[in-house]
């Protein structure tokens, strides 16, 4: 898919502030600074559509980019950022899982995993969660720039495994990406227009 437009639309903490309007969505999901906003510049071609930074705690609301007029990207903030106050963080988790529990238009949601990093709890415990939820998702490896193809490709494997001892007995899609090196993109850009086709030839129950 190529992309043709980006529009920011609106930031809020509030999912009922959401926009209204019926278009398939997909939320960037993951620990402060795994790469969910310069994922979504990268995707999206722009520089500072979303708002990234060195420091983790940067994206602090529910944003929403209109793309091709026809689908909506959200950034969300991270998890497990422990710099954050106890109360910002149950702020954050309450509108975070209020969002994933009301919002109809999501069709699925991308959880971002840091490739350098062997499995981390608080990841572990958000996809059990999105699971018990039944909402759809697939996991965004991120920074691939930063080690080795064979690095990358145990990992990942190491990854699987964890998945299977944890009860998934289905691995679902995965992507291996780099803001910085553009790797990735056109593999996820073509995942979501096959969804997107999907959900417009079957209008009526979306
Ligand atoms: P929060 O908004 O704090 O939750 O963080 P985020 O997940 O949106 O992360 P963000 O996109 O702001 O990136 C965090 C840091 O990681 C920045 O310094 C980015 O430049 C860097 N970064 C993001 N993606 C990549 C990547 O693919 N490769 C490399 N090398 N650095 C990256
Ligand atoms: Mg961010």
């Amino acid at each position: 898919m190529k992309i043709n437009t980006a529009e920011f639309i609106i930031s809020n903490s509030d999912v009922s502030k959401c926009p209204l309007e019926r278009l398939p969505e997909y939320a960037f999901i993951g620990r402060s600074n795994v790469g969910k906003s310069s994922l979504i510049n990268m995707l999206t071609n722009h520089k500072n559509l979303a708002k990234t930074s060195g420091k983790p705690g940067k994206t602090q609301l529910i944003n929403h980019f209109k793309i091709n007029s026809n689908w909506f990207l959200v950034d969300l903030p991270g998890y497990g950022y422990a710099r954050v106050s106890k109360k910002t963080k149950q702020v954050f988790q309450e509108f975070i899982t209020d969002y994933f529990e009301k919002r109809e238009q999501l069709v699925c949601a991308f959880v971002l995993i840091d490739i350098r990093l062997e499995a981390q709890k608080i990841d572990l415990e958000f996809i059990q969660y999105l699971g018990e939820a039944g909402i759809p998702f697939c996991i965004i490896f991120t920074k691939a720039d930063k080690i080795s193809k064979t690095k990358i490709d145990s990992n990942v494997a190491a990854y699987k495994k964890q998945l299977h001892a944890n009860n998934w007995e289905e691995i679902p899609p995965y992507f291996i990406t780099s803001a910085t090196e553009v790797i990735g993109k056109d593999a996820l850009l073509d995942y979501i227009e096959g969804i997107n086709e999907m959900v417009y030839k079957d209008i009526n129950s979306f």
